[in-house]
């Protein structure tokens, strides 16, 4: 695992990988899973929503990759440990863990109830801790690639957001100390850190409206919401070869948002105030 002798260009950059994608079902990480499986990567998805499972299964294998989905809840230790014994048994050990099951939603702190917070606490922080938990015994040691999904409010204090920038503080310091903690096993884990991406539940959600999504697009030197693409290319380049000496790193791919602050949610934040 140097980095020599690849070819990033090759379509087979994933072949045979396996990749385990909780959140895989839709939104961002169904993104990467597509891109995955056009690589080669054999995907296991996990989702709460069979339906959904199969829906996603069918499209990639539609398009002649290899699928399988697990329903269950991230906040579910066991059930997490049974989804990673599940993969490993259909397709062999795990090469790439991508963390991606979010929960979100707007609400000020005295808008929302302990119920509430716990909720995004728990599928965010304690589902990627589950996750990265569950997966250790099944990952490939050394070459094994783990991805978490995070936000700028891990680093950045956005109103109406309390819960989701408590537990992304928590996702990227988790995931850091995994960089550490498996360093030696030969494992990587990096953070992904999307800003506002087309399409998406968490863009429906967070700018539902047509001055919403204006606001969040002022929020971005590059003048656009990023696409679903935008953060699948930024994960197949931090699971390949290319990337091996990467570890322990956060990386922004938001169009600059990060810089910005939270003008993106000012709508929101306002009308909440009238
Ligand atoms: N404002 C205030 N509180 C809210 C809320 C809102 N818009 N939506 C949910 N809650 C509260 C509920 O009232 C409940 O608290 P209570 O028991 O004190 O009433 C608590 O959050 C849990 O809600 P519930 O629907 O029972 O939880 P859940 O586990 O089924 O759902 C959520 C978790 C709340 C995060 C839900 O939004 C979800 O499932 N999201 C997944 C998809 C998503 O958010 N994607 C975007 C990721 S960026």
């Amino acid at each position: 695992m140097d980095g020599s002798n690849m070819n990033v260009f090759a379509s087979d950059l994933l072949k045979d990988k396996v990749a385990f994608i909780t959140g895989g079902s839709s939104g961002i990480c169904h993104g990467i899973a597509g891109k995955f499986a056009e690589y080669g990567a054999r995907l296991m998805l996990l989702g709460r929503n069979r339906e959904k499972l199969d829906a996603a299964v069918r499209g990639i294998e539609e398009k002649g990759g290899v699928a399988a989905g697990f329903a269950a809840d991230v906040r579910d230790y066991a059930a997490m440990e049974e989804a990673c014994a599940a993969a490993r048994e259909r397709f062999g050990l795990i090469d790439i863990l991508i963390c991606g099951a979010a929960g979100n939603f707007p609400a000020p702190v005295t808008g929302m109830s302990a119920n509430g917070f716990k909720a995004v606490i728990d599928i965010d922080l304690l589902g990627t801790y589950n996750a990265c938990r569950a997966a250790y015994a099944h990952l490939r040691k050394p070459g094994a690639s783990v991805i978490s999904i995070s936000a700028n409010h891990a680093h950045q204090p956005y109103p109406l957001q309390a819960h989701v920038c408590a537990a992304k503080a928590g996702v990227d310091l988790l995931t850091k100390t995994i960089a550490l903690e498996w360093g030696r096993d030969g494992v990587r884990a990096n953070i992904i850190t999307p800003g506002p991406i087309d399409d998406t539940e968490g863009m429906r959600r967070l700018a539902p409206t047509p001055e919403a999504r204006q606001a969040a697009i002022a929020g971005v030197p590059l003048g656009r919401m990023g696409t679903k693409d935008d953060i699948a290319n930024l994960a197949l380049f931090l699971c390949s070869e290319a990337a091996s000496f990467i570890t322990g790193g956060v990386f922004q791919c938001d169009g600059g948002q990060g810089m910005t602050g939270p003008r993106n949610l000012n709508p929101a934040w306002e009308a909440s105030r009238k």
